[in-house]
């Protein structure tokens, strides 16, 4: 836009339109022109500028300059060579190039008159400014575009969406070129923008997302204000309607029915219900609950992946006791938004029914565990207990019983197919096997296939019939040297019944050695009894081996006894009564014996143990102070 001619002093400090012309005492003035006010160091020149010819500035003139060509004017600063021309002589300025404001606003320069023939500066150098007038080139642009955004569905009119904004790179101080108004294009009637600040806001309430739940607007910004001519740039903004729980659940159904058979196992899925909600994620999940439900045979969970109820067994079922359940079943929504609840209950029922089926079951025994006693000598035959099963059908079929004979290998018992009486089969010994554990099967006579397993645990009981015998094998030693009265044994006894109050044993000599004139017993009175010598003077060379009977009895109804033979072996012993060998008569070994003698004794203890082990028994322990050797 072109102003009016002025002239202001290069020098002055704050020129003013009064003071323009020819004043001020500036050695050289600046020939602009300018709109507003005289400001006595700018040019303006219009950006943009399309002509032929360079685009005239403005003129340079000093004080000096007397127009006879004896001053020349010399232009230098940004531009002065590339874009920016000065005429010597008049000193006007043109610009040769187009220029552009949101390239560079301002170009500095200086202005200099010096002697056409000698070079020297008749002033001193002067800066003044070439600024670049705006003119509106540039549209506004969304920088941050294209927007996403989403706000509540059922908002309230008037909720801000999002705010745009859109900027304009022509000179905001002046001028309307870089003033924005902004207009919504596409979006009504559900959206608005506001003018001036850009702010989204929603233009109608209650927009449900259930029926739509996506919006694309798209804004305009124009600057000049808005007005013809102005520029204009667009950007879209994407709203989505987010969820708010504004749906209540509800089945789709008012009843279901579901059947099971009565085998189903405990924890088995039964059925599988679903309130429906048009909302989404946390505003559909449900919890579900059986409100009615009788004696808690069932339980409901909710599937998180599907929000189904799902209807578990946690009880047995049993067709014979109840065949149906008449569930009542209740969907809730986890999270209900006090805020719609005047839309109505966010609860749900509908009703299940579970129908049972018959199943065909093996036979049951009430007691799976049947305890049965028999004596130890009961004879062969004799019945010993009862087992009982029942067909839990309706049908009842009628059982045949039968012993799982991996359990009774030997057949000690047999089961009556029809009763369930159980009878001995053979023989029994407690002390072979005191109790035997049947498996008892009970088959449904009509279907084999219908088996019921039962236990019999069989005690026999005991009855004296194991006579006492030694303790252990005793292998006595007498010593030659032996005193009469001297305690060569302590006997002991063990018996294989098991009398209820303890084992109690007599011992005796049998009458038939009850007065020799060796040996006496005592019995102890506590289940042993020693073996004294009745005389001295035991020679190994009389006598090797004495055998002496020893009657024991236990305390048995009636009593059993035996006759256990105490072997008693004449020994050559030290000063401490220590047997030093024993039996035959013994010879003593020379040092350093030949291997052929060594062979010839060891073929003699090969002979005896194969003829006589006890004997190699006593040479064994007497021989292990010296190397004694008795063939
Ligand atoms: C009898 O045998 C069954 C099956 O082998 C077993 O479960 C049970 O514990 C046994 N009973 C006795 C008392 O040993
Ligand atoms: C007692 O010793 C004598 C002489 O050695 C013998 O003849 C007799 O058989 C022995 N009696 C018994 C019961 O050992």
């Amino acid at each position: 836009i072109l102003g009016c001619w002025g002239l202001i002093s290069a020098s002055g400090a704050s020129g003013t339109q009064n003071r323009a012309q020819h004043t001020a005492g500036g050695p050289w003035e600046l020939l602009r022109r300018h709109k507003r006010s005289w400001v006595w160091n700018q040019f303006f020149v219009l950006e943009e500028y399309t002509g032929e010819e360079p685009l005239y500035v403005g003129k340079l003139h000093s004080d000096v300059d007397k127009g006879d060509g004896k001053v020349k004017y010399v232009l230098s600063g940004e531009g002065s060579t590339s874009i920016f021309t000065i005429d010597e002589n008049t000193g006007d300025i043109h610009a040769t190039k187009r220029l552009d404001r949101e390239e560079q606003a301002y170009y500095t320069l200086q202005a200099q008159a010096v002697d056409r023939l000698t070079n020297i500066p008749v002033e001193p150098r002067s800066e003044f400014v070439v600024k670049v007038q705006d003119i509106n080139d540039n549209e506004p642009k969304f920088l941050d575009g294209p927007y996403m955004a989403g706000v509540p569905e059922m908002s309230a009119l008037g909720t801000t969406v999002v705010q745009v904004a859109a900027t304009d790179a022509d000179d905001p101080t002046y001028g309307n070129s870089a003033r924005v108004v902004y207009s919504i294009i596409s979006g009504q009637p559900y959206f608005s923008v506001d003018p001036k600040t850009g702010v989204v806001r929603t233009a109608l309430p209650n927009m449900d997302r259930e029926v739509k739940d996506q919006y694309v607007l798209v804004i305009q910004a124009k600057d000049m204000v808005g007005q013809m001519g102005g520029l204009s740039g667009t950007t879209s903004v994407t709203v989505t309607l987010t969820d708010v729980n504004d749906n209540p659940p509800r089945f789709s159904r008012k009843n279901y029915q579901y059947m099971v058979l009565e085998s189903l196992p405990v924890a088995s899925v039964v059925a599988r219900v679903k309130a429906l909600d048009n909302d989404i994620g946390p505003n559909a999940e449900m919890e579900y609950r059986i409100m009615e439900d009788g004696p808690g045979v069932f339980n409901i969970t909710t599937d998180e992946d599907t929000q189904e109820g799902i209807i578990i067994l946690q009880k047995p079922l049993d067709f014979e006791t109840k065949n149906s359940f008449n569930l009542r079943i209740e969907a809730t929504n986890r999270n209900i938004d006090p805020a719609f609840v005047h839309l109505g209950s966010f609860s749900d029922t509908t009703s299940v029914k579970v129908t049972v089926e018959d199943v065909n079951e093996p036979p049951v025994f009430p007691t799976q565990l049947n305890k049965m006693v028999v004596s130890e000598d009961a004879r062969v035959g004799i019945s010993i207990g009862r087992v009982s099963a029942h067909d839990p059908d309706s049908s009842n079929s009628a059982i045949r019983y039968s012993i799982d004979r991996n359990t009774d290998l030997e057949r000690f018992f047999n089961v009556d197919a029809l009763s369930g009486v159980i009878s001995t089969a053979k023989p029994l010994d407690r002390e072979v096997n005191s109790v035997h554990n049947l498996t008892i099967l009970a088959m449904e006579s009509h279907d084999p296939t219908q088996v019921g397993k039962g236990f019999a645990v069989i005690t026999v009981l005991d009855i004296n019939d194991n006579p006492p015998v030694f303790a252990i094998e005793y292998e006595t030693l007498l010593c030659e040297n032996a005193a009469p009265g001297q305690v060569i044994q302590t006997i002991s006894a063990v018996d294989k019944d098991e009398p209820p109050s303890g084992h109690r044993f007599y011992f005796a000599l049998p009458p038939s050695v009850a007065s020799n004139s060796n040996f006496t017993l005592r019995d102890n009175k506590d289940n042993t009894a020693s073996i004294v010598t009745k005389r001295g003077g035991f020679r190994r060379r009389e006598q090797v081996l004495y055998r002496l009977p020893v009657l024991i009895v236990d305390s048995g109804s009636p009593a059993l006894s035996s006759t256990n033979t105490l072997s008693v072996s004449v020994c050559d012993c030290d000063s401490d009564g220590v047997a030093q060998s024993c039996g035959a008569v013994a010879y003593t070994l020379p040092a350093g014996l030949s291997t052929g003698a060594l062979v010839a004794i060891l073929g003699c203890i090969i002979t005896l143990l194969g003829k006589n082990n006890r004997d190699v028994n006593y040479w064994r322990q007497a021989s292990q102070d010296s190397l004694n050797f008795y063939c």
